[in-house]
């Protein structure tokens, strides 16, 4: 069996993950991974939380409690939103971890004996009240880009531009009974020295470019691009903060400072894996996919995470790389990226702070797991931002999985059920209908190559569109006509017809694993999700006097009352 490692980004347990996280990192990871278990392959689905970084120290403070308390919270929460998404993880790990902490310790320590990290010295912000350097984060001031006064110490949340905490007009200390004005003072940090990977970044990024079999997605690619064409130079990695990886060196100037965040949290990907297999009692088989050059390893991320997935860490993995370990293989660097872009919500980026992301699980809660499946994938932000409405939730639910597909699945059924003796029928010769027979067989080969290509959102397309030209299949033929008149003829139609409904059961798996499971079960299907089944076929499971089950209303039509008032 082919191996296979598959990661989402890791969410900050600092909030509760959205629909825009969906979108973005989770659901097209988890529909890949099911369709690749379904063609046979050895699949891992690696998560977890992201649990430190500075926000999080912030949020303790506002709320009074300690970071982990924060952390425990929303890693629970997070967890269980994922679930109730059908989205499953073969291991939900935490970077606040033990074990997390140790790997993190000794990428820092190889990174370092290969001359990849020096130590500098840097003016940073000081609170004299308060007796303490402060991180970006930690400071407001105005924003010297657009000039709006409470912008973030590194980013404006009105412009949304980026900056350096030193160029902030008036700066001030955001902490909770500390708005004094801090001063700059010099203080020392851990560089990771990028510029050392900028030739073989290169010949990495290169491989992966336009016109090559293995191609990054536009965005990914571009943006790597950009990032080695200004030049890679050393980035700080460590923070004034006591919340996360101690710097793990004996050097009284690590003291009160901690690893970057986004130092550790890709790291958190391969010491999850690690655990799996601890967890499995192999604890050395972790190695069979990160040092195996034939494994692949995709990312799934967002787009703002692209410089850390497609820079960063493949530098990093380098330059770790550079200190071989005798007996071991080296790491190997993703096969792909697989950025989204947004999804907005009203027109605007998702946020904690405005309240207007629609959380996961209270969408499941009212409209299931499968409604939030399709939409989110119907919608996928996968080459420009998209926009989540509850109007075109409704819309979408109603007029294609309850109109077009459910209609389509439940009228062929009920037909053979009522009319047909719920058996299905001989065809004989097609004859004409063999036409429709291979746009079937047709749209099974197209959705398998959308999923291969990572195009989720006309993968489904495609299955949606086997159900609406079904429907037009069905009108022109009109089998409750030839059912008095012809019965050769209509058993021809809905054997067709039959197959196409098997074959949306089939095609459905990766997306909506409780409709598709439904849909099969009519024909007797008790193991859908088998591994390796991905060659299934219509003909396989629709055979002339199969016996079907009793079929269920897949999709029950929302109405106004529903949907949140005012919609
Ligand atoms: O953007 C984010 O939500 C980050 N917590 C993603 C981290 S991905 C990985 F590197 F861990
Ligand atoms: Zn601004």
């Amino acid at each position: 069996m082919k191996k296979v490692l598959v990661t989402s980004a890791l969410p900050y347990a600092n909030g509760k993950v959205h629909l825009g996280h969906l979108a973005g990192a989770y659901l097209p990871a988890d529909i890949y991974v099911r369709w690749r278990r379904l063609k046979g392959d050895d699949v891992l689905f690696i998560c977890g939380s992201d649990e430190h970084g500075v926000p999080i120290t912030l949020t303790a403070l506002k709320r009074g409690c300690t970071p982990q308390e924060v952390v425990d919270e929303f890693h629970k929460a997070n967890g269980e939103a994922f679930a109730a998404a059908d989205v499953k993880f073969d291991i939900w790990g935490r970077t606040s971890s033990p074990e997390h902490h140790a790997v993190t310790r000794e990428f820092f320590t190889r990174l370092l004996n290969a001359g990849h990290i020096d130590r500098r010295e840097i003016q940073q912000y000081y609170s004299e009240k308060s007796k303490m350097f402060l991180p970006d984060r930690y400071i407001v001031g105005t924003c010297p880009k657009c000039g709006y006064a409470e912008a973030r110490g590194d980013q404006c949340d009105n412009c949304g531009g980026t900056y350096e905490v030193a160029e902030l007009a008036g700066p001030r200390c955001a902490l909770p009974g500390d708005d004094s004005t801090p001063v700059l003072k010099p203080s020392l940090h851990w560089f990771l020295k990028l510029d050392d990977f900028q030739k073989r970044l290169e010949e990495f990024l290169a491989a992966h470019g336009e016109g090559t079999p293995d191609q990054w997605r536009l965005n990914a690619l571009r943006g790597a691009q950009g990032w080695l064409k200004a030049g890679l130079r050393a980035r700080c990695i460590t923070r004034d903060t006591t919340w996360g990886v101690r710097i793990p060196l004996d050097d009284p100037a690590t003291e009160g400072k901690r690893l970057y965040v986004w130092f550790d949290a890709p790291i958190g990907y391969v010491t999850f894996t690690q655990q799996l297999f601890t967890q499995r009692g192999s604890p050395e088989a972790w190695r069979e996919y990160w040092q195996n050059p034939d494994c692949p390893i995709i990312h799934f991320i967002g787009k703002d995470n692209i410089p850390f997935h497609c820079i960063t860490f493949p530098a990093m993995l380098a330059g770790v790389n550079d200190t071989p370990v005798p007996g071991q293989s080296a790491y190997r660097l993703p096969t792909a990226v697989v950025a989204n872009e947004f999804l907005n919500f009203g027109g605007e980026k998702g946020s904690k702070s405005k309240g207007n992301a629609v959380e996961i699980g209270a969408f499941v809660e009212k409209y299931g797991a499968e409604a939030l499946r399709y939409y989110i994938t119907a919608i996928a932000p996968e080459d420009a931002d998209s926009n989540f409405t509850w109007e075109d939730f409704a819309h979408r639910y109603n007029g294609e999985l309850a109109d077009i597909l459910g209609n389509f699945v439940h009228r062929v059924l009920t037909f053979t059920v009522n009319k047909l003796g719920r058996r299905v029928p001989e065809p004989g010769e097609l004859g004409p209908h063999q036409a429709f027979v291979g746009e079937t067989a047709t749209a099974l080969s197209t959705t398998a190559a959308l999923l291969d290509g990572f195009q989720f959102r006309n993968a489904l397309a495609t299955v949606l569109n086997c159900a609406r030209a079904g429907n037009v299949y069905f009108d022109t033929n009109a089998p409750w006509k030839s059912l008095k008149t012809d019965t050769a003829e209509c058993n021809r139609v809905l054997y067709a017809c039959l197959g196409r409904v098997a074959a949306i059961g089939l095609l459905l798996r990766p997306f909506l694993l409780r409709s598709s499971a439904a849909i099969l079960q009519n024909f007797g299907v008790t193991e859908p999700f088998a591994p390796g089944s991905a060659g299934l076929r219509p003909e396989d499971i629709v055979k002339p006097g199969l016996l079907l089950g009793k079929p269920e209303v897949l999709f029950k039509k929302l109405e106004p009352k529903d949907l949140p008032s005012g919609q």
